[in-house]
């Protein structure tokens, strides 16, 4: 028994025939006993198309004498029952004073158990036995007595032995279990938006996180933020910021994780400022491997050293950031660049990720150049 697959799922071995045939003759037992000596002919209901297989393995281990009447309810689309029930094909035998044993392939939160009953005692049934081959007594919900269960089952989703997934695996003799390994988990993108001081990251990250549904993670605006809230980080690191040095890696670290772990409802990160260093981005990979991910690509802004004092002195009038404010401070944030997260650009294009896009231009401009390239992803 190896594992296969239907449609888009794959299952793997879960009750062997030999189970299942065990398990049936002790069902057919316990029948026999309660039918051998009756003068009245019971009706076995067979409910289509799941209880096929039971039934007629059934039928052949019973030692009294039953008429054999059909009948088809669906209240299964997929993998999840949708609480409907629906009588698809009707009863072509007449049931008034019968007794009707009921033979069912699941039973699984009773919805269609439930209905069946009622429409039998409806039709005037003197008498009606439930008979199944398996039951998950976890989602079982309903008042209807289960007389007879073969076996009973976890809450899984299960094909084999007449039970199918959208109406394929039905005729395999075992019975499997939906592999929830196999269950193709759905990657996060993690994108790192790349370049040196005043290159447009916090500009063009708002469009991107909006356009692609990520979250925008600047480590600038959360150290600011925490400078503003005057917290111990906060005043730690505003020394550092405000001659233009780098905060330590595990800081930036911890608050990236934290992110990660807390932010939800969105496609993926876009990441700006991070990671700075070698250090930072070796931690970033190990974050992400233990979340079973990885770096999705790397958007470097690239605009030469001129440009960035000038965008950075045109925004210090704006914005009032205190490392823009003095010369001094934005040329050693530029040579912490250079000499700190420049090496960065080597270490992604080995891994095959990085690309570089020309940040010189309209903001228009570089916002198109940037989505191009992030749309493919
Ligand atoms: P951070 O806040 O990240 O600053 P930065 O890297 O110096 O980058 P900026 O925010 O200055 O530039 P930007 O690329 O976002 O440009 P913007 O879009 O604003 O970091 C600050 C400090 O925090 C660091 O120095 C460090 O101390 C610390 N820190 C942060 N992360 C860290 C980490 N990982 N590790 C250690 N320490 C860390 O654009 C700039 C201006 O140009 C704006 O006025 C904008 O309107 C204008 N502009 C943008 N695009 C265009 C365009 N195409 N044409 C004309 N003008 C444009
Ligand atoms: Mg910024």
């Amino acid at each position: 028994m190896g594992k296969i697959t239907l449609h888009d799922k794959t299952f793997k071995p879960f009750i062997s025939y030999s189970e299942i045939e065990k398990a049936i003759g002790q069902v057919a037992d316990k029948l026999n006993k309660d039918f051998e000596n009756s003068d009245d002919i019971p009706i076995l209901l067979c409910t289509l198309n799941g209880a096929i297989m039971f039934t007629s393995e059934l039928m052949k281990r019973l030692n009294f004498i039953s008429e054999l009447v059909t009948i088809k309810l669906s209240s299964y689309s997929g993998t999840e029952s949708t609480g409907q029930v629906s009588q698809v094909i009707g009863l072509t035998t007449d049931v008034k004073d019968r007794r009707v044993i009921v033979v069912e392939d699941i039973v699984d939160t009773g919805t269609t158990i439930v209905a069946l009953k009622q429409f039998l005692q409806a039709q005037g049934a003197r008498e009606i036995r439930i008979c199944t081959l398996l039951l998950k007594p976890d989602s079982y919900h309903g008042n209807v007595k289960l007389d007879y269960v073969a076996m009973e089952i976890p809450n899984d989703f299960i094909v084999g032995f007449g039970l199918d997934y959208d109406n394929l695996g039905r005729s395999f003799k075992d019975i499997y279990v939906l592999d929830s390994d196999s269950i193709q988990k759905k990657h996060m993108k993690y994108f790192i938006l790349f370049g040196p001081p005043g290159a447009g990251k916090g500009t063009q990250a708002s469009a991107m996180v909006e356009n692609f549904h990520l979250c925008h993670l600047s480590t600038g605006d959360l150290l600011r933020k925490e400078m503003a809230a005057g917290s111990e980080l906060g005043l730690k690191a505003k020394a550092l910021i405000n001659a233009g040095e780098l905060v330590p890696d595990e800081i930036v670290e911890g608050m990236i994780e934290n992110q990660f772990n807390t932010v939800t409802g969105v496609d993926g990160f876009l990441l700006d400022g991070f990671p700075r260093t070698i250090a930072q981005a070796e931690a970033l990979n190990g974050i992400l491997a233990k979340k079973g991910e990885e770096v999705t690509s790397v958007v470097s802004l690239m605009i030469p050293d001129e440009m960035i004092k000038e965008r950075i002195s045109h925004r210090a009038a704006i914005e009032g950031r205190a490392d823009d404010a003095n010369e001094e401070v934005i040329a050693n944030r530029i040579r912490t660049y250079h000499d700190k997260t420049e090496p960065l650009i080597a270490f992604y294009k080995g891994a095959g990720k990085y690309n570089e896009i020309d940040g010189t231009g309209t903001i228009e401009e570089v916002r198109g150049r940037i989505a191009d390239l992030m749309s493919k992803y």
